[in-house]
C-alpha cells in the first residue's frame, strides 16, 4: 500500500541498529516502491559528517546490509537523495533550529529514537517543547524499554507529558517477523487447531530461542541485561502471549493488545526451583562468556530456562517452559505444542505412548510440523510409528526475496499508522512486573549461574528442569 511523502528523523542516525537494520530497511521498502521519492529521512546524531558524509555512510551500510545487491545498483543513487543530515545535541540547543527548518509543513512526522534510553525524556521535550511536532506525529522507540519495572515507568511517564499513546510506537522486532505473526494465522486462521488449544487437551507448551551467537562487542550492555531482562522480558513474553492468548475479536491494535495483557497479568510468580541460569565457557575454539565481557567474576546469565504458569481458565495446570541462550548448538527458534494422551489406547499397553504434537518452527527454517501417529507399515501386528507432517513455508510458498524483514515491516507499519505490531504502555509494565521478582529473587538468593559449554545445549540443570516432569525438550538444531 502506498503511503504519501512523510518526513522521518532518525536520532542516533549514524549508530549501529540505524546502519544495521534502519537505513537498508528503508532502502528496501524503496527499492519495492513503498516510500515516494519526495520523502525525506533526516540522520540526526552529534557527530558532524554533513549531508555528504551520511551519504556515504549510508550507501556503505546499503552495501554491508542490504539483502539485494542489485538494489544498490538499481535505486541507490535515487535513494541518497531522500537523504539528510543534522548534527545536534540532544541535551544542548545545538542543531534544533536547522531541524525545524527542514520540517515540511502538513506532512506526517516520524521520531525515531534509536539511542540509548536515558535521551527519550530530553529529545521528547525538545520536540514537543520546541513546536516540532502535532497530534499525528509518531514518536518511534527501542528496546531496552527500561531494567526494570521502574525505569520502564519512568520512560513511559517522560514520553507520555508530551505525547498520547497513539502516537508512541514500541518495537520488539520478533513482532514484525513474518513467522511470529504467523502464529497468529496459524491460530485464528484454522479451524483445526483452537478447539484443542486449552489444558484440557495440551499437556505443556514450549518455546526455545536459541541463539549461535556469543556477546562479543555487547559487553557493557549485555553484563547489566543478561537473558532474562534482554530477551525474556520481551521477545519471549511476546510469543507466549501469543500462543497463550484468547482470540482477539479483529485484528487491531486494542483488541489484540487487550489479550496478550490479559495473558501477562494471569502469569503466576515463577518458583524459584523453575528457574535454572546459564553462561557459557570455552569450548570449540570460542572464548567464554568471562572473556567476552572482560570480567572473571562476572555472574550475568547468558542463558535461562525456566517454567510459568497462567492461571485463567484455559491454561490452568499446563505448564510453559521457556528457554533462551547464547552460544547454544544452533541458531533455532521454536514453540512446540504438545499435546496429552489419547484418553485410552484401543492397541493396549505395548503400542506405548504416543502424542501428537505441534511444532511452529520460527527461524531459521519457518515451517510447521505436526507429528501424527500411524501405523507402522508391513506385518507384525498393530504397531504404532510417529510420523511429521511437515511444510516449509518456503517450499510450500516459494520464498520471496522482497518480503520484507521486521524492522522494514514495523517501520512502513509506523508511517501507516498501525500499532497492532507495537507494545503498549501497560503491556511492556506487567511484563516487568512480572520480570521483576525473578530477577530480585535470585539476586537476594545470591545464585551463580551454572556453566555450559559454549555450542551445546545449555547447563545440564536445564534438562533436568523439566525430565523432573517427566518431559524432555526438543532438540535444538
Ligand atoms: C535482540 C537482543 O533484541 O534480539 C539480542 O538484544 C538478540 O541479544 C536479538 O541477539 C535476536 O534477534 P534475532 O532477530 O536475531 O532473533
Amino acid at each position: 500500500i502506498p503511503v504519501d511523502p512523510f518526513d522521518l528523523i532518525i536520532f542516533g542516525g549514524t549508530g549501529d541498529l540505524a546502519r544495521r537494520k534502519i537505513l537498508p530497511g528503508l532502502f528496501r521498502r524503496f527499492c519495492a516502491g513503498q516510500i515516494p521519492s519526495e520523502t525525506e529521512i533526516i540522520g540526526a546524531g552529534r557527530s558532524e559528517i554533513g549531508q555528504q558524509g551520511y551519504r556515504e555512510f549510508v550507501a556503505s551500510a546499503i552495501h554491508e546490509f542490504s539483502k539485494r545487491e542489485e538494489c544498490s545498483i538499481c535505486g541507490l543513487n535515487e535513494f541518497l537523495e531522500l537523504l539528510d543530515y543534522i548534527s545536534l545535541d540532544a541535551q544542548g540547543e545545538r542543531g534544533w533550529a536547522d531541524l525545524a527548518a527542514r520540517l515540511h509543513p502538513g506532512r506526517l512526522r516520524a521520531f525515531y529514537f534509536s539511542v540509548g534510553p536515558s535521551l527519550f525524556g530530553d529529545l521528547a521535550e525538545r520536540l514537543a517543547g520546541g513546536g516540532l511536532t502535532d497530534a499525528g506525529s509518531r514518536i518511534v522507540v527501542e528496546k531496552p524499554f527500561g531494567h526494570d519495572l521502574e525505569s520502564a515507568q519512568a520512560l513511559n511517564a517522560a514520553l507520555a507529558a508530551r505525547f498520547n499513546e497513539r502516537q508512541i510506537y514500541r518495537i520488539d522486532h520478533y513482532l514484525g517477523k513474518e513467522t511470529v505473526q504467523n502464529l497468529m494465522a496459524v491460530r485464528f486462521g484454522n479451524m483445526l487447531f483452537e478447539p484443542l488449544w486449552n489444558s484440557q487437551y495440551v499437556d505443556h507448551i514450549q518455546i526455545t530461542v536459541a541463539e549461535r551467537v556469543g556477546v562479543a562487542g555487547r559487553a557493557a550492555f549485555y553484563e547489566k541485561a543478561g537473558a532474562m531482562r534482554d530477551m525474556v522480558q520481551n521477545h519471549l513474553m511476546q510469543l507466549l502471549c501469543l500462543i497463550a492468548m484468547e482470540p482477539p475479536a479483529k485484528f487491531e491494535p486494542d483488541t489484540v493488545r487487550d489479550e496478550k495483557l490479559k495473558v501477562i497479568r494471569a502469569l503466576d510468580p515463577v518458583e524459584p526451583h523453575h528457574i535454572v541460569r546459564g553462561q557459557y565457557t570455552a569450548a570449540e575454539g570460542v572464548a567464554s562468556y568471562r572473556e567476552d565481557v572482560d570480567n572473571p567474576r562476572s555472574r550475568t546469565e547468558s542463558f535461562i530456562a525456566l517454567k510459568c504458569h497462567l492461571s485463567n481458565w484455559r491454561w490452568a495446570g499446563t505448564p510453559f517452559y521457556l528457554r533462551t541462550g547464547k552460544r547454544l548448538r544452533a541458531r533455532d527458534s521454536q514453540i512446540t505444542v504438545v499435546f496429552k494422551d489419547a484418553p485410552h489406547s484401543i492397541f493396549g499397553p505395548e503400542a506405548g505412548r504416543h502424542r501428537n504434537e505441534l511444532r511452529i518452527k520460527l527461524q531459521p527454517d519457518e515451517g510447521i510440523t505436526l507429528k501424527v501417529t500411524i501405523k507402522d507399515p508391513g506385518p507384525g501386528g498393530m504397531r504404532l510409528v510417529d510420523v511429521p507432517l511437515d511444510m516449509s513455508f518456503a517450499e510450500a510458498l516459494g520464498s520471496d526475496a522482497d518480503a520484507p524483514d521486521a524492522y522494514e515491516r514495523l517501520i512502513m507499519d509506523v508511517i501507516r499508522g498501525n500499532q497492532t505490531l507495537f507494545m503498549r504502555d501497560d503491556e511492556v509494565e506487567a511484563a516487568w512486573a512480572w520480570t521483576d521478582p525473578v530477577i530480585r529473587g535470585w539476586e537476594s538468593r545470591g545464585d551463580a549461574p551454572k556453566p555450559y559449554d559454549a555450542y551445546s545445549a545449555g547447563p545440564d540443570d536445564a534438562a533436568m528442569l523439566i525430565r523432573r516432569d517427566g518431559r524432555e525438550w526438543r532438540e535444538i538444531g
